[in-house]
């Protein structure tokens, strides 16, 4: 035998030498919940472990991810208040643009960013304005323009879109330029599909719709071809990072939008993925950490540039042990 591969797996130090998937701390993002109130940290109860925070008490969260070398935040607002046209999303004084605003105080060298979409702060909990039962796309874009511009305004590094209207882009892209946020980035939410993995996430976020579902404007999760044509009419729209999500089930669309584009890709482990791992790890069925580092890798090795995860810390961690990475 001339080739054996178990050569280049007999050691620790070896497999580490060529090992073909590489990846950094610097591209982890953590989304975070913030809530309106005083000295809140609630848990989650589809998400052991992560927590919604009042605005006072966000920063010993925002603290202890600096320490964990995650230096990169995604904020969700969770308002008091929702109405039809989700007021609560752009509002000067909204729960998202004051923890923007006391993140920038208290963190200045964190990079933050701004999911923008409408179902948190809506009443009827779709991510648009509503004609009838069908969310209105076009009325949809000035609000969804006018909320990232709020974000961008209190203190945001980077928006992200995450409503799949269509034209979403290019009408934030318009706005913030017209109001000298020109090196602002967009990552858009480019190919999001209708997903039950977004389950814990709606309970976290009170943002299940009243009626229906969000299948009119997500994508189907049949479709692999669809999600080239959301990449690329993005990117023509002037979107600077595209996401895929969720992650898991979704490795082939990463590689496959990873290949088709130029700019670079994040992929989101949602919270179905998060609650999975936690319940299959509470039962004793999995290991955990080990199962952690395996999906990390996996989304990175299908091509993720930009990683978004409830785990972000402890990959972190793990990176630092040199477990992976
Ligand atoms: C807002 C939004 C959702 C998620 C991110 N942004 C929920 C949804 O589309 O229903 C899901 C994130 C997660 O599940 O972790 N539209």
């Amino acid at each position: 035998m001339k080739n054996r591969p178990r050569r280049l797996r007999t050691g620790a130090t070896l497999r580490k030498m060529v090992r073909e998937t590489r990846m950094d701390k610097s591209s982890l993002i953590y989304p975070l919940f913030v809530r309106e109130g005083n000295g809140v940290e609630e848990e989650i109860g589809t998400m052991p472990g992560q927590f919604r925070y009042s605005v006072d008490r966000m920063p010993y969260k925002l603290e202890a991810l600096v320490k964990a070398g995650v230096s990169k935040v995604m904020f969700f607002g969770i308002p008091d208040h929702k109405d039809a046209c989700g007021s609560g999303a752009y509002a000067q004084d909204g729960i998202v643009q004051k923890a923007f605003q006391k993140a920038k105080e208290t963190f200045p060298d964190m990079y933050l960013i701004g999911d923008v979409c409408m179902c948190e702060y809506t009443s009827h909990g779709h991510c648009g304005i509503l004609r009838g039962d069908y969310v209105d796309n076009d009325k949809t874009l000035e609000y969804l323009a006018k909320i990232a511009l709020s974000q961008v305004q209190a203190g945001a590094d980077m928006v992200a879109p995450s409503d799949m209207m269509d034209g979403r882009i290019q009408a934030i892209r318009s706005l913030l330029d017209e109001n000298g946020y020109l090196e602002t980035p967009i990552m858009s939410y480019a190919v999001k599909y209708a997903s039950a993995f977004y389950g814990p996430f709606r309970d976290a976020a009170g943002s299940a719709p009243a009626f229906g579902d969000r299948k009119s404007y997500q994508m189907d999760y049949h479709n692999r071809r669809e999600a080239l044509k959301e990449a690329l009419l993005d990117v023509e729209e002037g979107a600077d990072i595209l996401m895929v999500k969720p992650a898991l089930s979704y490795l082939d669309v990463i590689s496959q939008v990873k290949e088709a584009t130029n700019v670079p890709v994040a992929a989101y482990g949602v919270s179905g993925e998060y609650a999975m791992v936690k319940a299959g790890a509470a039962l004793g069925y999995i290991d955990e950490d080990a199962i952690v580092c395996e999906m990390a890798t996996s989304v990175y090795r299908a091509g993720a540039d930009i990683f978004l995860t409830y785990f972000a810390e402890k990959i972190a961690g793990f990176m630092d042990e040199g477990r992976i990475g």
